[in-house]
């Protein structure tokens, strides 16, 4: 893995630039982490003081000294990325800078155009190249995407983005369950009667109608992000701690995921999706999705993990609930409320308990729901794009997704994908179409409640 001497962002004049790259470059170079140039390509009128400008509105409240020292790394290379001397352009402006990173913060229709270009000026050697999502939009265009890249990076230089994966509470993830002794030795088919996943956002598609009608809530959030979270769930402790094993690891339990049976799916579009900006008429695009995947394997089988995520929601939160078994006798008598386990990774972070304990008083058999939580951020925590770019210019893939992942994440959800029946309707608003509530067996468990 060899440290890049340049960052060439493509799509550097971009909604994802401007909303989340450019802001966690800025704040990599503030802190130190970042001390490179950065060549932005893009087909756009402004000039180098535009970007700039572009760059500063971009990164909100900052050190103005810090600013000026980021401001000054940044290059631009104006260009259509279809003609050749755009090419010619950026290899001059990467002149002496040594290994490069290319990222491509563009359409995925442009990634092989731009790989191609590149390898027209031999900036395809000594060089790495990352791709945003999505990547693909089914299994075999996957597959015919990364043939097209691969005929000019092979796979050790080839990054695909997820940022899910950087993000702390997702990494923590995997530490809590292996760090304490408390949780693993319960963590399979014997104690845990299902999983869900719920990522909600409370807000619609808005400006996004175009990008969102042609993908839908299981390309958009299901195939990547919320696959790779049930991978760190799911998974076995790997041999070591290097990102191979790591990620071989992951690779594993996706293997072990059965494709979805459309008997346990439920797609939902919130009621007024159609007047959206961009959505084609009588789309029947999702926006909500409710799924029970099953994990074949010696340590999970017949474990329903049940997963839901929508626009248009009632809250914006990503929390995972385990729920045990309840124990096999009732010996207090009364309802016996199953443990859950809850791991809440936004807006907060932090682990609950829901237990049962005895309640205060004479009565030496009385239960009481007692909830034991704790925050888990011990330190501020850094955005997700600050250490996916500072990835990719050390080269470590641990927090990208290897082509084998996103392949068995595809297979996965093909069936969904298939589906012909269009989706139900829901109201803004509310937990998608009532149908959705029986995916999870005994029902969903609420979201916990901030903790402040
Ligand atoms: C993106 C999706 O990948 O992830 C969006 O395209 C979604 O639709 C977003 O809102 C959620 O990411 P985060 O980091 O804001 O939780």
């Amino acid at each position: 893995m060899r440290r890049a001497g340049a960052i060439v962002l493509f799509g550097i004049t971009g909604d994802l630039a401007y909303k989340m790259l450019l802001p966690a470059l800025y704040r990599l170079s503030a802190d130190g982490a970042l001390d490179l140039p950065v060549i932005g390509v893009a087909k756009t009128d402004l000039d180098l003081a535009g970007l700039v400008a572009r760059a500063r509105e971009a990164c909100g409240e900052v050190d103005e000294a810090a600013f000026g020292r980021f401001a000054d790394r940044l290059r631009l290379v104006a260009g259509d990325y279809r003609d050749p001397a755009t090419f010619g352009a950026i290899r001059d402006a990467v002149e002496g800078t040594g290994f490069l990173v290319h990222y491509l913060a563009v359409p995925p229709v442009l990634f092989e155009t731009v790989a191609e270009g590149l390898a027209g000026v031999g900036l395809n050697r000594d060089a790495r190249l990352v791709v945003e999502k999505p990547f693909g939009h089914d299994l075999d265009s996957a597959r015919a995407l990364n043939a097209a890249l691969l005929k000019y990076f092979d796979e050790d230089h080839l990054r695909r983005v997820d940022h899910f994966l950087g993000k702390e509470p997702v990494e923590d993830l995997l530490v809590f369950r292996l760090g304490n002794m408390l949780l693993e030795p319960i963590w399979n088919r014997n104690y845990v009667r299902s999983v869900q996943i719920t990522m909600a956002e409370d807000f619609d598609v808005a400006d996004r109608g175009a990008f969102y009608d042609a993908n839908g809530t299981v390309r958009d959030v299901v195939q990547n992000h919320l696959m790779q979270l049930l991978a760190i769930l799911a998974m076995d402790a790997p041999p070591s701690k290097d990102a191979r094993a790591f990620i071989d690891e992951k690779w594993r339990v996706l293997r072990a995921v059965k494709d979805i049976d459309p008997a346990d799916v439920v797609r939902g579009q919130y009621d007024g999706y159609l007047a959206t900006e961009g959505v084609k008429p009588g789309s029947t695009t999702e926006t909500f999705v409710a799924l029970r995947a099953y994990v074949d394997n010696w340590r999970w089988a017949g474990v329903p993990f049940c997963i839901r995520s929508g626009k248009a929601m009632p809250t914006t939160d990503l929390e995972i609930v385990a729920e045990l078994r309840c124990p096999p006798v009732s010996l207090f008598g009364g309802k016996v409320e199953p443990n859950l386990i809850r791991f809440r990774l936004q807006p907060d972070a932090g682990v609950t308990f829901d237990l049962t304990a005895k309640e205060p008083g004479r009565d030496a058999t009385r239960q009481v729901p007692v909830s034991v939580d704790f925050t888990k951020v011990l330190g501020p925590m850094e955005k997700a794009y600050q250490r996916i770019l500072s990835d990719a210019v050390t080269g470590d893939p641990r927090r990208f997704v290897r082509f084998d992942l996103a392949e068995e994440s595809w297979r996965i959800v093909r069936p969904i994908l298939d589906l012909k029946q269009p989706p139900l309707p829901y109201e803004k608003g509310t937990w998608g179409p009532a149908p959705a509530a029986k995916i999870a067996p005994g029902g969903w468990h609420e979201i916990s409640t901030t903790f402040d």
